[in-house]
């Protein structure tokens, strides 16, 4: 298969981008292509995104990405403005996308909602997501739920050029992780996410009180009824606890939770405890690496991309008429 994803350089990585995504992105890397990239194009859609913030949040990223098992000799990690093609096939695509489909994408409905301004950016942004994909012919796509309307787009404007130019682009299939939705500790209704605040997400490197902290706080409930399903923060905390722990530990809390004998505050610990055993690699790499081993990473994978996106754009301008 040949693999593209991407994330944006907004702050830390939480729990939801580690699970919902990038550890996919990790184990894709064995027997596959793959080209991962820091979206800082589609990082400027969001209004308070200051320029020295953007620069740190970049080299943060690609610190946690490396952290987390990115491995440069197995895949391409660049940044998208360092392959400026993303930005001339945004603009090719964008004539054959239907601006119907556009106005009906949730993402950019949520993310416009109650704000004052709303730059043309955001409603472009999928369009620039297609043209991050297409741009390297990837067939597969590892993200959480939230982006799979942006990937049936993304298919819809392949069909659509390769209707009016020719078979070119693949159409690219979402892969989805084993949770691809994971909820919020302090509002499990909604989706762990750094747009509803600190407490609504799990950094992977926040320092080891805050996150007992929010599982400690974590929402629960009065204890289950008999015949009621789980609520949605116990079941959360569930679905965390088997991301984390062996199986069997689960299967003994449930076993629990059933005969009503469950003490959440067991579960939380347990979890924290299963939880911090799965960061610890991750963090202690963190902590190990440097920002010139980024920069380097960094510079080689744009060199490697620009190669790739060089010779699709050539092939892109011919079919449209732009050579
Ligand atoms: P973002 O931080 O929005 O750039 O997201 C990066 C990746 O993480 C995307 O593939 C998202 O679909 C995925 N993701 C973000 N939040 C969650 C979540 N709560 N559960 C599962 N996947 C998520
Ligand atoms: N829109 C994605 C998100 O917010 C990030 C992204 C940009 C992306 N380009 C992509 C994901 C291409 C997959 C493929 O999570």
């Amino acid at each position: 298969m040949r693999i593209f994803s991407g994330i944006q350089p907004t702050g830390t990585v939480h729990l939801g981008n580690y699970f919902g995504a990038i550890k996919q992105w990790v184990e894709l890397q064995e027997g596959n292509f793959c080209i991962y990239c820091i979206v800082d194009y589609h990082a400027l859609t969001n209004e308070n995104t200051r320029p020295e913030e953007l620069r740190k949040a970049k080299q943060d990223l690609a610190l946690d990405l490396l952290a987390c098992g990115i491995d440069p000799e197995k895949s391409i990690l660049f940044v998208q403005s360092d392959v400026p093609e993303h930005t001339e096939l945004c603009w090719i695509l964008g004539c054959v996308t239907s601006f119907g489909d556009l106005t009906r994408m949730t993402q950019f409905k949520e993310k416009a909602k109650g704000q004052e301004f709303v730059n043309g950016g955001l409603f472009y942004y999928p369009v620039l997501q297609a043209a991050d994909i297409l741009l390297y012919l990837a067939d597969h796509v590892p993200v959480g739920e939230d982006q799979l309307q942006h990937l049936e787009l993304a298919r819809r404007i392949a069909r659509r050029f390769n209707w009016r130019f020719g078979e070119f682009f693949p159409e690219p299939e979402p892969i989805l992780g084993k949770v691809p939705r994971l909820m919020s500790l302090a509002d499990p209704t909604r989706k762990m996410s750094k747009s509803y605040g600190p407490d609504h997400y799990i950094g992977l490197m926040e320092p080891e009180e805050e996150i007992w902290r929010k599982i400690r706080t974590a929402v629960t409930d009065v204890g289950l009824t008999p015949g009621q399903p789980m609520s949605p923060g116990v079941a959360n905390l569930f679905t965390l606890l088997e991301l984390v722990a062996p199986a069997e530990v689960t299967e003994e809390f449930k076993r629990l939770h059933q005969e009503g004998k469950l003490l959440y505050r067991d579960l939380k610990e347990t979890l924290f405890r299963y939880l911090m055993e799965t960061l610890r690699p991750i963090r202690e790499r963190r902590k190990e690496l440097t920002e010139k081993d980024v920069e380097e990473v960094l510079a080689a994978g744009a060199e490697r991309a620009r190669k790739i996106a060089k010779e699709v754009i050539r092939e892109v301008r011919a079919r449209v008429g732009l050579d």
